[in-house]
């Protein structure tokens, strides 16, 4: 299930600036927020990590930017000590085993946007809430020092 069109429009009015650094998107998918993140933060190093064969096959193959990676990948399998922001469409299990690595592996400073789910027990910078069939939310947090 791709981000719809209307929650990346809120998403992407509400990202942090982040002028180079390390962006990572835990289960790339289709790759509907990595391209974009790719053309936002250009003087970034975007990396998708998607374990589904064929989301990951179609992204890479029409992935032409120079700065965007996509990986075959278990994402709790990589690690996350460079990130400088981590992006995240999952679920909610998904979201309570991601806490632990989160937790352990995350620089303090590291944003994290998850849109839909939330991290249990972790306290948000800001909530949005997006307008759309759903009311979805997306979540800011920055892992405290
Ligand atoms: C809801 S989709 C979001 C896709 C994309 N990030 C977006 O926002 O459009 C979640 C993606 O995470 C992938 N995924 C789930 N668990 C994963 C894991 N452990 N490692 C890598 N990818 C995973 C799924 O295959 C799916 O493509």
């Amino acid at each position: 299930m791709p981000t719809s069109e209307k929650v990346k429009r809120a998403l992407f009015d509400v990202l942090p600036e982040l002028n180079d650094g390390v962006i990572i998107d835990l289960g790339s998918g289709w790759g509907n927020l990595i391209f974009p993140l790719a053309s936002k933060y250009e003087h970034c190093h975007i990396f998708g990590y998607e374990n589904s064969p064929v989301p990951y096959w179609f992204s890479s193959l029409i992935n032409h930017k120079k700065n965007l990676k996509i990986q075959r990948s278990n994402f709790f399998n990589v690690p996350l000590q460079d990130a400088d922001m981590v992006v995240c469409y999952l679920f909610p299990k998904g979201m309570e085993e991601l806490k632990d690595k989160f937790e352990k592996e995350l620089r303090p400073g590291t944003h994290v946007v998850s849109h839909t789910f939330a991290i249990p027990g972790w306290d948000p910078k800001t909530v949005i809430e997006v307008n759309d069939l759903h009311n979805s939310k997306i979540y800011l947090y920055e892992v405290p020092s």
